[in-house]
């Protein structure tokens, strides 16, 4: 029987691109509902959007009835929810977007998912619930969640729903929490990307606080293969960390983008710090390893130079996404004179 899986935010960075390594299996058939937020773009599916198995709903998770409707409508058997706020720094601006989408949203789903006997739910969470680390240790699923930001307090209050549905009415949950993505169709607001478009326009590259902030980056190729293979094979009721196993300073990151794309380091501007900024992220991928024997498959200085060569070669997708509103949140976010 062809698994039917309800994506949602498939028109975003991640989704985009598990819908479109998955879409070639003709076992599958996945329908997307995604709202088309600043960050949603049909754009980055227009490759695939023929599929007969593809399938699209224009509609918010928060949407009971479309929620409902897509799922009977299409005998929906699994459900990954990727849909989210997914960038900090707008958390900080204005979290009652988050709240509405990563925590009320989820429950929509979850009441949806119960209603009709879904076989699998997987949120898509994050390292980030877990708070910061010091310079030393890793999160293991046993850390406890201790979020900092409005956008990392939105996620991790979902994962406690999710967890909840399990333990209370027995849904077939399974939770991710992956490290700092990267990769193509990435959304500019995203340190990578951001700083890939700044460099190629001899504009600042804004570097918060000391620039010695840490992230464990993973290709997104390497995340959507772990998120499928714990959508399949994956433990009810647990949850499996996903890392890069690619620790980095931000500033040797913004350093390394401006060496591949040969411009000075005299671009660097260090800023304001971010309010309640987490300090390291890293995380121990031993649980996904040695259960579902997953392995990453690209290295990092690999990846980066991937990434930097598809920007580079999608001059029209990032004029598309910068239009209209990205540049009033760009001038709230970094000032008038970017
Ligand atoms: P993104 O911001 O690029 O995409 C989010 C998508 O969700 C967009 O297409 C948007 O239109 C859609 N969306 C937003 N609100 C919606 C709503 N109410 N209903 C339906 N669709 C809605 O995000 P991303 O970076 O692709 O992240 C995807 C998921 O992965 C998120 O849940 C995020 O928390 C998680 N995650 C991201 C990273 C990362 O590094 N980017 C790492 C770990 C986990
Ligand atoms: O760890 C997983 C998380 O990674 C995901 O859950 C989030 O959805 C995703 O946005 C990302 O969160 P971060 O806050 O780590 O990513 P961001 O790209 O915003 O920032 C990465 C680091 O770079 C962080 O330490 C802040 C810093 N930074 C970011 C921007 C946008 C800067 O120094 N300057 C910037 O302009």
């Amino acid at each position: 029987m062809a698994e039917r899986i309800l994506i949602t935010g498939g028109a975003g960075f991640i989704g985009s691109n598990f819908i479109r390594k998955f879409i070639g299996r003709p076992d599958i058939e996945i329908v997307n509902i995604d709202a088309l937020t600043y960050a949603g773009n049909l754009g980055n599916l227009s490759d695939i959007e023929h599929q007969t198995n593809y399938h699209f709903v224009k509609g918010s998770i928060g949407d009971e009835a479309l929620v409902r409707k897509t799922i009977g409508d299409y005998e929906i058997n699994g459900i990954i929810n990727f849909a989210a706020e997914s960038h900090v720094d707008r958390s900080i601006l204005n979290s009652k977007p988050f709240i509405d989408t990563n925590v009320a949203g989820t429950l929509t789903l979850l009441d949806a998912a119960r209603e009709f006997n879904i076989n699998r739910f997987l949120q898509v969470s994050t390292d980030e619930v877990y708070g910061s680390l010091g310079a030393d240790g890793l999160f293991t699923e046993e850390t406890p969640v201790s979020p900092n930001s409005p956008y990392s307090a939105s996620k991790a209050s979902a994962d406690h729903l999710v967890q909840a549905y399990h333990e209370t009415y027995g849904l077939p949950t399974v939770i991710t929490r992956c490290s700092n993505n990267y990769g193509p169709f990435q959304f500019p607001e995203k340190l990578i990307p951001l700083m890939i478009l700044n460099a190629l326009e001899d504009k600042d590259l804004p570097v918060y606080g000391d620039g010695l902030n840490v992230r464990d980056w993973i290709h997104v190729e390497d995340h959507c293969e772990a998120i499928y293979l714990i959508f399949a094979q994956g433990r009810d009721g647990d949850v499996y960390n996903i890392g890069g196993n690619a620790e980095r300073t931000n500033i040797e990151i913004v350093k390394l983008l401006l060496s591949i794309l040969g411009k000075p380091e005299s671009l660097i501007k260090f800023v304001k710090d971010r309010p309640g900024h987490d300090r390291r992220y890293a995380i121990d991928s031993a649980k996904i390893e040695t259960t579902l024997r997953w392995n990453r498959r690209i290295a990092f200085e690999e990846g980066i130079r991937q990434t930097v060569d598809w920007y580079l070669a999608s001059p029209q997708w990032c004029d598309s996404v910068r239009s209209g509103g990205y540049m009033d949140y760009y001038t709230l976010q970094y000032g008038a004179s970017e």
